[in-house]
């Protein structure tokens, strides 16, 4: 792989969760992949009053604590801490702008490296636009010929609704171009994610198949067994809707049903995903109800332990309505998918955590063998599991070993794991480093983001003024409320029983098989 030219990162945000867990560990792991520009500095910015060694010393923990540097790392540690500077910064004080562009010009000098910059905003989504305008008052936004490179890299939430959304955009557009603009949503970072379209778009077997004439229904689950952990005060104010379906389902979504692009470019890639999200049905306000299944957890066992429901978290109002849970039915009216039901939900505090597509493809158009009577059975499945246990597993049937013509399901499964040591950079050193070489193709575009807000925005809408609209409860630990059923019986389809692991599709296959023979279905 090629390395990023040199260049500078500005963390805004530095002494914050983010930075600590994510960013600099990210960066670290690129480094002792080697993968950095030869000269990468990072600045810090935030609040607190660090000294360049205040905040090597954090970050060396933060390192310590998530990327587990061993003896051998030693060395290379020692280089990516030289890396490290800070500068504390009051969002709202021009001065502090100004000694920021002081700070990079001695830096550029010093270390010489050319203008050229990303500033990762990783502050509470409401300081965005403070410190785009402060940046830009002291020329630190504009791509000129002497500073060719000036990006930004923004965090979700990008607004909480479809106009708090086109607010923040006119704001950034305001002072950086759209090309100048990297949203990020970590989930396309994922190896798994990315492989959806190199599954489908290197292989030729899937693709002919991947269509209404072929498919009969597609899932999409993100379940998770945490809870909201320390997050209670923003959790509720966002709920499941905004914080994983309008944007890390709706992209993976995207990236199942797209078109193939002309090319792997971003403006190819991202004019087709916003074609996915333009043909997406409306969820009209009426239509909530029976298109959409909110949940919420109570008290429960989550692996063998006791947690509390989730209007006893902490920063949770007592009387809290926010919904922990989503199961939503959704079409793409287009050629390729008019017709397919997508059924996508995510939830918190779930029995196991577990990201998966699921396609059914539809069933034989006679059923040869008797046995196949049983709701869904002999309808082959590919399943492509995200995470944990990351792999492809594809569900067809066989005729029993034996005299008759007894047939079962029985599943072929591929695991990453077993490819070997290979390095498969976790999502935020891939986009660190996609900013880095200036590839936007992982990255949200404007236009997308407001096409799923706008998707989105109805159900919001409708559950904050229609009180007929039901909140179900589920048991933490649990798979969420079985109201989420009703989705699907008009369909004949089920949910996919989600195993914690993808081996086990095979176990639970046949325990699927065997609760079937002794019910006598077949
Ligand atoms: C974040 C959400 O964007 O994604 C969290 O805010 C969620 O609530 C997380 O837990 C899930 O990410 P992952 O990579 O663990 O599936």
């Amino acid at each position: 792989m090629k390395k990023p030219e040199d260049c500078i990162l500005v963390i805004f945000g530095a002494s914050g969760d983010l930075a600590a867990r994510k960013l600099v560990p990210a960066l670290f792991e690129l480094c002792r992949h080697d993968l950095l520009p030869d000269r990468l500095l990072v600045l810090g910015v935030g609040r607190t009053q660090f000294s360049d060694e205040a905040f090597r010393e954090k970050m060396v923990q933060a390192i310590r604590s998530h990327s587990r540097p061993t003896a051998a790392d030693a060395e290379c540690l020692k280089r990516f801490t030289r890396m490290l500077f800070y500068q504390p910064l009051a969002t709202t004080e021009p001065a502090s702008y100004q000694r920021l562009r002081d700070r990079l010009t001695a830096l550029e000098q010093q270390y010489q490296v050319r203008d050229r910059c990303i500033y990762y905003l990783a502050t509470p989504p409401q300081l965005y636009p403070t410190i785009v305008e402060g940046l830009a008052a002291h020329g630190l936004a504009a791509e000129t010929a002497l500073c060719p490179f000036r990006r930004v890299v923004i965090e979700k939430p990008f607004g909480h609704d479809l106009d708090s959304a086109r607010e923040l955009d006119q704001i950034l557009h305001r002072y950086f171009d759209e090309s100048q603009i990297l949203r990020i949503d970590h989930y396309l970072g994922k190896e798994t994610v990315q492989n959806i379209l190199v599954f489908r778009f290197s292989n030729g077997i899937f693709e002919p198949l991947w269509n209404r004439h072929y498919v009969h229904d597609v899932q999409i689950l993100a379940a998770e067994d945490i809870g909201i952990e320390n997050r209670g005060a923003y959790y509720d104010q966002a709920g499941a809707l905004r914080d994983m379906f309008q944007n890390h389902l709706l992209q993976v979504l995207a990236f199942f049903a797209m078109e193939p692009p002309a090319s792997f470019d971003a403006t190819s890639v991202r004019n087709e995903t916003v074609k996915v999200f333009d043909s997406l049905r409306p969820i009209t306000r009426e239509m909530v109800g029976q298109e959409v299944v909110r949940g919420q957890y109570t008290s429960g066992v989550v692996a063998g332990e006791e947690v509390v429901g989730y209007r006893d978290e902490p920063g949770v109002g007592a009387g809290s309505t926010t919904e922990t849970y989503v199961a939503a039915r959704v079409f793409i009216d287009n050629w390729r998918w008019g017709g397919v039901p997508f059924f996508v939900r995510t939830g918190k505090r779930m029995a196991a955590r577990v990201t998966e597509v699921v396609v059914n493809f539809r069933d034989t158009p006679h059923h040869l063998f008797g046995q196949f009577c049983k709701l869904g059975a002999g309808r082959n499945q590919l399943v492509l599991r995200i995470q944990p246990d990351e792999g492809i597993a594809l569900r067809f049937a066989m005729k029993v070993p034996g005299t008759s013509f007894d047939v079962r399901d029985v599943a072929m499964d591929f695991r990453y794991a077993d490819l070997g040591a290979g390095y498969i950079p976790g999502p935020y050193e891939r986009l660190l480093l996609d900013a880095m070489q200036g590839d936007a193709t992982l990255y949200i575009r404007s236009d997308a983001v407001e096409a799923c807000w706008e998707f989105v925005d109805p159900i919001l809408q409708a559950w904050a003024t229609d009180p007929t609209i039901p909140l179900y409860y589920y048991p933490a630990g649990s798979w969420g409320p079985a109201e989420a059923d009703s989705l699907l019986v008009r369909y004949g389809a089920e949910w996919r029983n989600p195993c914690p692991a993808l081996t086990d599709m095979a176990e639970c296959e046949r325990a699927g098989a065997e609760d079937e023979e002794t019910a006598g279905g077949s």
